[in-house]
């Protein structure tokens, strides 16, 4: 359980609320029963993660997305545009985002569907789109992460 803690950086949010420097280890030993509870809503975080294996939730699916969108309201655009209200929203069509040429002239309008295949095989569904992103390959992923792109 630690190690995983450790990898997901939740030991240092831990030792932010503990004031210990960043890569303390928090054993169970080393925590007072004045920490009980927060030990124990350690174990909870540390749980959650396990679920997230059998049905991975949208937001962890999108996480390697964020390396270059930003998904909140007004979000600013990064290498890619802002993703909020993507679905529904024509194609290439956010002001202010250089897309290429591809994208500005894709003509459609992002459906679950069309993201579902875009996000499947990008470079295959919008032929020299600029988005350097080799696909999501579990169709079981895709319609979790568009699901959750809809509900933002
Ligand atoms: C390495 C950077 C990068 C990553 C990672 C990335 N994208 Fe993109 N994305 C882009 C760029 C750049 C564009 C614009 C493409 C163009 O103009 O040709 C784009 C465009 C898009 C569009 C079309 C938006 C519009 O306004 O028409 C969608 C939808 C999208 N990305 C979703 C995703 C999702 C979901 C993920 C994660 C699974 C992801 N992207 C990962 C860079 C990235």
């Amino acid at each position: 359980m630690l190690s995983y803690l450790v990898e997901s950086g939740k030991t240092t949010r831990m030792n932010d609320m503990l004031k210990l420097p960043a890569g303390t280890i928090v054993s169970t030993e080393r925590v007072s029963p004045m920490l009980c509870r927060l030990s124990l809503a350690v174990l909870a975080l540390a749980a959650a993660p396990a679920a997230a294996q059998n049905a991975p939730s949208g937001a962890v699916l999108y996480a390697p997305c964020k390396a270059c969108h930003t998904i909140d309201k007004g979000g600013r655009n990064g290498l890619g545009p802002n993703l909020n209200g993507v679905v529904g929203r024509k194609a290439g069509s956010l002001p202010g985002f250089n897309y290429s040429a591809a994208m500005k002239g894709f003509g459609k309008t992002w459906t679950p569907a069309l993201l579902d295949a875009y996000l499947a095989d990008p470079r295959k569904t919008v032929p020299s789109n600029k988005m350097i992103y080799p696909g999501l390959k579990d169709p079981q992923k895709r319609a979790a992460l568009i699901a959750w792109l809809k509900a933002q």
